[in-house]
């Protein structure tokens, strides 16, 4: 029997509770993405969650947090973060960002404690932890009455779902239940930052907080993986991510400044075209004109907006995917800030070599 939607009903939800605490899997709506959802501190629950994605066990999880965890101490006290592994000044800048940022799309990585299985970190001795402001995550929570695990409710390595058709789509024939919280508001996943033990900042996947925003509360570090120039600095964050199934060709600049056309878009036909920086029409002819194609085209946003960019990013891509195409060519955002910076990440994992 395929995953039924479930509305986020008290019953619905008391039901995925219940199946949560037998260590069954369940996809569960956040404002970034959709998670499919394990009791975090269960192996059994951890390994489900491995096994239905076909995730390989080096790429850790993402542990999520009901409202109460307002501070580190708490998250301490709760057995999940080691205070004391932090020095003062870590401490207190994690602090300030939860209080700046949580709710929301900030995953924050630290030292974790014993209780913390392995499997959910990859063996690493620190933790992610986010606390998802979706109401329906939180309530899931509070009724689970343990923090959630949930990767991208997603098969390995394909595009991140933002809607609970979108989790059937991928996973229906592999879970029963599947909360339904709408459309994902902000439609990237969330940014994910290392605190250091004496208190640095590394940005490990840029996302839905930007990093001007951040950086309003302390200095962030780029890595290399974020700037997706080496393929795997932190763990899981494969240069090849968010792919659809057709082959897809990322643009070396947006559709006004692009001056030559690349070889392997010659002689194809059937093309779909992602604009992410231009109006539909505008994007159409000046494709036309450069490669003597018409494409079917979505633009991400006629205004230029990029949180509506970003919030229809990955819906877009799933539609251009089902489409009668050859070849999906997406056009760079042109604009690394704000949310910018995470569009740019995923359009480039999702157009990279694959293996
Ligand atoms: O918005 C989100 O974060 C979504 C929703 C469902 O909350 N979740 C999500 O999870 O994107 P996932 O598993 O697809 O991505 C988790 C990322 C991975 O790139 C992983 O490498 C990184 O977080 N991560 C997790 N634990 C880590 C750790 N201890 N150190 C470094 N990176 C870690
Ligand atoms: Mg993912």
């Amino acid at each position: 029997m395929p995953a039924q939607i479930l509305k986020p009903t008290p019953e619905n939800l008391a039901l995925a509770a219940e199946a949560i605490r037998r260590a069954e899997v369940v996809g569960m709506p956040t404002e970034t993405v959709y998670g499919l959802a394990g009791d975090a501190l269960n192996s059994l629950s951890l390994a489900r969650i491995f096994e239905t994605k076909e995730r390989p066990t080096f790429d850790p999880l993402i542990v999520h947090v009901g409202f109460s965890c307002k501070r580190v101490a708490e998250l301490d006290r709760l057995g999940l973060v080691a205070a004391s592994k932090l020095s003062p000044e870590a401490r207190e800048v994690a602090d300030r960002l939860i209080e700046r940022f949580w709710p929301g799309p900030l995953t924050l990585v630290l030292p974790k404690q014993d209780l913390v299985p392995d499997l959910a970190t990859s063996g690493l001795p620190t933790v992610a932890i986010r606390m998802p402001r979706h109401s329906v995550a939180q309530a899931l929570i509070a009724a689970s009455g343990t923090p959630l695990a949930a990767p991208s409710a997603n098969r390995f390595g394909r595009i991140s779902p933002t809607s609970a058709e979108n989790v059937l789509e991928e996973l229906g024939d592999r879970i029963d239940w599947i909360l339904d919280g709408g459309h994902c508001d902000i439609g990237v996943e969330s940014t994910v930052l290392a605190v250091t033990e004496s208190g640095g900042l590394q940005l490990l996947r840029p996302g839905g907080v930007s990093i001007e925003e951040l950086e309003k509360t302390a200095p962030v570090e780029r890595t290399s993986s974020s700037k997706g120039t080496a393929p795997q600095v932190a763990p899981g964050m494969l240069a090849s991510h968010y792919a659809p199934r057709k082959p897809m060709l990322l643009l070396s600049d947006t559709l006004e400044r692009l001056k030559n056309v690349p070889n392997s878009l010659k002689g194809q036909k059937k093309i779909g075209l992602l604009a992410t920086a231009t109006p539909e029409k505008r994007a159409r002819s000046l494709f036309q004109s450069l490669v003597g194609v018409d494409p079917r085209c979505i633009s991400l946003s006629e205004s230029g907006d990029l949180n509506e960019a970003a919030r229809k990013l990955f819906q877009s891509l799933r539609a251009l995917d089902g489409l009668d195409v050859s070849l999906i060519v997406a056009e760079p955002v042109g604009r690394e800030e704000g949310l910018g910076y995470a569009i740019q990440d995923r359009l480039r994992r999702a157009a990279a070599p694959r293996d």
